[in-house]
């Protein structure tokens, strides 16, 4: 694992966008795997920058969100599918019908759930996989007590983090759904390649379980380290319990 601490959230947010542009530089056809959230945003507004400025284009690239809320329309403004159209892809040049998402409107979720496997499969794999963590170590919304094997599936969201998202909710917990469709951590280990990024001192107790810690599914992210090519991005907050 690779850990690299910034000067702040936003130089964090570059190096990732370094990384990526070396990735889609090295192969235009570069397959993503897009997290929600706050966590990613630097990197997508970065991301944007550059393809403005001519340095990067993901016209032939394509992309895998890693989880979806169950229940909600896709076009309801917090359903992730709408999250990452208006936080990164309606700003660049990727094509629209190459950025899939898992089926949070299913009434078959678990057919779902292996349709979205397969088309990761399809697609040849995830290239680089972006992600955020959860204040309880979660990946995805592979919360404490997932197997470090899982793949995609339905899942209850646990109360702190339905807590921590109800902020996208106007602060209405009654409005957070309360499940989720996600890769599993064993779907997520298959990429090639995997940047975790991550900013303020409420992560820095994940943090340091994730890097220091030992392997468990009570800190899903420590599952990161048995995969040979990951690089942590912190700002100094984060980074603040690691020995
Ligand atoms: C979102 C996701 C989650 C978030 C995590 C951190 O697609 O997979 O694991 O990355 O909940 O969220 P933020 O970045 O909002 O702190």
């Amino acid at each position: 694992m690779d850990v690299g601490i910034a000067e702040s959230a936003a130089d964090a947010a570059s190096t990732a966008a370094d990384l990526i542009q070396r990735a889609v530089r090295a192969k235009p056809e570069v397959v993503l795997g897009l997290a929600t959230g706050s966590s990613p945003v630097g990197i997508y507004d970065e991301l944007a920058r550059r393809l403005s400025d001519g340095g990067i284009s993901l016209a032939a690239a394509s992309a895998f969100m890693l989880d979806e809320y169950v229940g909600l329309p896709p076009d309801h403004p917090q359903a992730y599918r709408s999250v990452i159209e208006d936080k990164f892809t309606r700003k660049v040049d990727i094509d629209p019908a190459h950025v899939h998402g898992p089926d949070g409107t299913a009434d078959d979720v678990e057919a779902a759930c292996a349709d979205y496997e397969q088309a990761i499969r399809a697609a040849g794999g995830i290239d680089v996989q972006i992600l955020g963590i959860g204040t309880d170590g979660h990946i995805a919304f592979n919360e404490p007590s997932s197997s470090l094997a899982s793949r995609t599936r339905i899942k209850t969201l646990t109360r702190q983090t339905r807590i921590d998202n109800s902020r996208f909710f106007d602060g209405d917990l009654d409005a957070v759904p309360s499940h989720c469709l996600t890769q599993g951590i064993g779907t997520i280990l298959e990429a090639r390649q995997i940047l975790l990024i991550a900013a303020g001192s409420a992560k820095a107790e994940a943090i340091r379980q994730t890097v220091e810690g030992p392997v468990s599914a009570r800190w899903p992210a420590t599952a990161l380290q048995l995969h040979p090519a990951v690089t942590v991005l912190l700002d100094p907050a984060a980074a603040s319990r690691l020995d």
